[in-house]
């Protein structure tokens, strides 16, 4: 299935985490389809980050720097906008922080979602929402198990457990306070995404991109580690899919995965290697210990998307990194970023060409 234009356009969409690597690429996708998007997150944590340095604050109705942790300003900005879709984004989203700052990862991720959920409870406009958590919400005892949606929750680090409790408190509220209201809401738990713009510390393709493009030395942890590496576009699709259903059929309000097809799952290695292949970069590899836990195999069965969403994945392991690492190149050449803009809406054509094609 493929999104429909007709849906979206005029669409007021709420979406938090705005500023951030999956929100500034929602943005865009959204404003393709005609959607009117309102952001609320706060400033991007990197330096150079996709929001800032290519303006995408110009593309919105409304840019909300604020804290979710704020119960009162969240009400009012939802008040404010009375959107008819809510996309929920905004979370501290590394593993690696969540070591570093376990109070403001559980503060942000849980709380936030619960101000989140009041907020939307005391507005009737809003009609559908998508509650984004993750794949490190299942309790993973390194099995190499393909999770599947009703698989038991857990996490071993603070920012899984963190997601994990996002999720229960979700269904809590979903029981108490959703039953009976006409406004449906899932959560959505995609794999580890990929693509150009996310300069978040620690995550391996801005590694890649910025090391390799400049022939400096790449260190990586985990080499071993296999991912199910997906391109950012690729859930995003996933989640407007569901949100256009849910916004006309209650039946769909659930959980649901949107990872990668299996065949994309890759070694951190294998994908360093590719990245340097097809940059021709001259650059040395270095392994580093890594003294942090972070599981070995993490792999999502998405049978459910595919089978009520048709919803699949359709880029390589392989395209979706020739992808990302042709945005970061593209970047490293031009002066104006504001350019990005358009090379980011000729990606995400081309992937709706492709999807075209393949359903
Ligand atoms: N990137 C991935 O591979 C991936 C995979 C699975 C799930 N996710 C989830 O997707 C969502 C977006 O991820 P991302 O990669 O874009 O993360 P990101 O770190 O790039 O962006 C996070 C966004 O949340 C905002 N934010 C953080 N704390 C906030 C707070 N207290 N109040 C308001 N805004 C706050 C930031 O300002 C930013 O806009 C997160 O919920 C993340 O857990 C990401």
């Amino acid at each position: 299935m493929n999104v429909s234009k007709k849906f979206w356009k005029n669409k007021k969409v709420f979406v938090t985490g705005h500023t951030g690597f999956k929100g500034s690429w929602l943005t865009i996708i959204l404003k393709l389809l005609g959607a009117k998007v309102y952001g609320y997150a706060l400033n991007p944590i990197s330096n150079p980050n996709f929001f800032d340095n290519v303006k995408l604050t110009k593309l919105l109705e409304k840019d909300y720097r604020q804290n979710i942790q704020d119960l009162k300003n969240l009400k009012n900005a939802i008040k404010k906008t009375k959107p008819s879709i809510v996309i929920h984004l905004a979370a501290q989203s590394s593993v690696f922080v969540s070591y570093s700052d376990p109070v403001d990862t559980v503060q942000s991720n849980v709380i936030g979602t619960m101000n989140l959920l009041e907020a939307i409870k005391s507005e009737k406009s809003i009609k559908a929402g998508i509650i984004v958590t993750t794949d490190k919400v299942y309790k993973n005892l390194e099995k190499k198990k393909k999770f599947k949606e009703n698989e038991p929750l857990g996490g071993h680090d603070v920012y899984s457990g963190s997601k994990a409790a996002s999720e229960i408190i979700f269904h809590s509220y979903q029981k108490s306070f959703f039953q009976n209201l006409n406004c449906n809401l899932s959560t959505v738990r995609s794999g580890n995404c990929i693509g150009g713009g996310d300069w978040t510390e620690d995550r391996i393709m801005k590694d890649c991109a910025e090391k390799l493009i400049q022939n400096k030395k790449l260190l990586i942890r985990s080499p071993n580690a296999t991912r199910p590496w997906q391109h950012v576009i690729e859930p995003l699709i996933g989640y407007l899919i569901l949100a256009e259903k849910m916004y006309k059929n209650k039946n769909y309000s659930s959980s649901w995965n949107f990872g990668p097809n299996l065949k994309n799952n890759l070694k951190v290695i294998d994908l360093v290697n590719f990245s340097k292949k097809i940059l021709k970069s001259k650059s040395k590899i270095k392994l580093v210990k890594n003294n942090l836990y972070e599981s070995t195999n993490l792999a999502l069965n998405s049978d459910k998307s595919l089978k009520y969403l048709k919803w699949k994945t359709i880029l390589t392991a392989k395209e979706a990194i020739k992808f990302s690492l042709d945005w970061y190149k593209f970047y490293s050449q031009i002066k104006s970023k504001e350019k990005m803009i358009e090379f980011s809406k000729k990606q995400i054509q081309k992937y709706l060409y492709l999807l075209k094609r393949k359903v």
